[in-house]
């Protein structure tokens, strides 16, 4: 019998700025799935809130990109193009967020922009943890350091919005970085090094 190949995903929580903004990637990615799968028995009350919960969610991570990951970034991969791209995905998605708050949730036109965003959240989270993260882990940048900062300015964030702040005690970044000690990682690497 033919043995099929199977998709093996890391099973390791990365408590690195990679790892960090990669579990926003699946947080989103799993409240657009609850609203896709749940829309049709949703009341309007609740469809709002997990719409409003989801771009709430996106608005912190974009903010922390821009304001601290983006510009480590661009200093240490020299490719203008790419961050760019990453900026004009934001402001599209940024658009679409501020319109949703214009539509009234009992509307179609309101499905059809959670949709929209949704499309929109996925290239991010593609050309990111396609394109942009392998080049920032063979980079020079601190991604414990890194992280750190970014996860203390989300959660200054999230509790001046009142979201419940994220707990990845200290204890749980590590000593060094378990992310390019993962098998996953090193055949990033030694990808990009080919380039
Ligand atoms: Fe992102």
């Amino acid at each position: 019998m033919v043995k099929r190949p199977q998709l093996v995903l890391p099973t390791v929580v990365y408590p690195d700025v990679l790892g960090l903004l990669t579990i926003d990637h699946r947080k989103v990615q799993v409240l657009f799935a609850e609203f896709q799968a749940k829309r049709g028995r949703l009341r309007i009350h609740e469809k709002f809130e997990l719409v409003r919960k989801v771009c709430a969610e996106l608005l912190v991570h974009f903010a922390v990109e821009e304001g601290i990951f983006y510009p480590a970034v661009r200093q240490q991969i020299h490719d203008g193009a790419l961050m760019d791209e990453a900026w004009d995905q934001h402001d599209s998605a940024k658009s679409l967020i501020i319109l949703l708050g214009k539509i009234p949730p009992d509307e179609p036109m309101f499905d059809a922009k959670v949709r929209a965003l949704a499309e929109q959240v996925e290239h991010h989270i593609q050309d990111e943890e396609a394109v942009m993260f392998p080049k920032v882990l063979v980079s020079d940048i601190d991604l414990v350091v890194l992280g750190r900062e970014l996860l203390e300015a989300k959660n200054g964030m999230r509790a001046r919005l009142g979201m419940p702040i994220e707990e990845i005690a200290d204890e749980h970044f590590p000593g060094e970085d378990t992310y390019m000690s993962s098998s996953h990682a090193r055949h990033a690497a030694a990808r990009m090094r080919e380039i």
